[in-house]
């Protein structure tokens, strides 16, 4: 079986559709959607992440601020930048791209960002939201991921999940967001044994590590669906993610591709996010 493809960018076209219309009825009541996006720092990856973010404002209909600070900004100044923003009626969203320069504690900003502004779902308030199942703002990345699973009209109920990757941005609340769907799931890691005896049973798998080829072929049970969230370059320097692409697509009955995959989807369900905050509901 060579499987079906998941197209990040045709679903992200579809969902940012829905924003842009959203976004227009807010307008029509006197609101606009607002994103405030904050830079500290020239990495250079980061750079075109907030680009793409403002740009995606742009292209559905919303207010963006860019606050691009010098690296050597100091914590009680990006603190104080937020406090504002915080209190800013034409901001419904506020964004602070990671990673930060060493000497910002980035937990302490998170957690200084209003929860009806946390567009990212980073602050513990949104974490403990959706842990407890209660209203809040659900990260981008993995978001984008249950939009992928819905798109093909995949039932979790009762489904053995397993996502490889624990991190607080992705991982750890995928795995909540596929318990919450009725799945039961496994959270593998770097340090799990025997991964292939775990993947094997899975009939979803999130690989979410950030490293090549953490899942080939022989891991996977036909029929899987595999999505894949990795960021990798390969030895020629080519774009792709954790997952063999050409070995599991074999294997699997749908799988999502790198380029145009997950990625596409992290920035539309930001403005999704950004339009709800605009709303005043707090997420999904
Ligand atoms: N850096 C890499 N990914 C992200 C993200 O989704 N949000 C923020 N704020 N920073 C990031």
């Amino acid at each position: 079986m060579t499987a079906q493809l998941i197209d990040g960018n045709a679903l992200s076209r579809q969902l940012r559709m829905e924003v842009s219309q959203g976004v227009a009825n807010l307008k029509a009541q006197g609101i606009t959607p607002g994103l405030a996006v904050i830079l500290v720092g020239d990495n250079p990856a980061s750079q075109v992440y907030v680009r793409n973010k403002v740009k995606a404002c742009e292209d559905t209909g919303m207010h963006s601020v860019l606050e691009r600070h010098d690296a050597g900004l100091s914590q009680d100044a990006l603190l104080a930048r937020i406090e504002a923003l915080n209190e800013e009626p034409s901001i419904h969203g506020i964004l602070v791209q990671l990673p930060l320069p060493a000497h910002i504690n980035a937990q302490r900003v998170i957690e200084a960002i209003s929860p009806a502004k946390d567009v990212d779902g980073f602050h513990i308030a949104s974490a403990g939201a959706l842990m407890t199942g209660m209203p809040g703002f659900w990260p981008c990345t993995p978001f984008g991921c249950m939009k992928m699973l819905e798109s093909i009209n995949y039932s979790l109920q009762g489904k053995h999940a397993v996502v490889i990757g624990r991190s607080n941005i992705v991982g750890k609340p995928m795995a909540l967001m596929l318990l919450q769907a009725n799945a039961t799931v496994t959270i593998c890691h770097s340090g799990t044994q025997n991964l292939k005896a775990l993947t094997l049973q899975a009939d979803v798998i999130v690989a979410a590590v950030g490293k090549r080829n953490v899942l080939t072929a022989d891991m996977v049970k036909p029929g899987a669906v595999v999505l894949d969230v990795g960021m990798n370059r390969n030895e020629a320097g080519k774009l792709c993610g954790d997952v063999d692409f050409e070995g599991v697509r074999e294997v699997a009955s749908h799988i999502t591709p790198v380029p145009g995959g997950v990625g596409p989807m992290t920035i539309t369900m930001l403005m999704m996010n950004t339009l709800l905050a605009a709303q005043g509901r707090l997420g999904a």
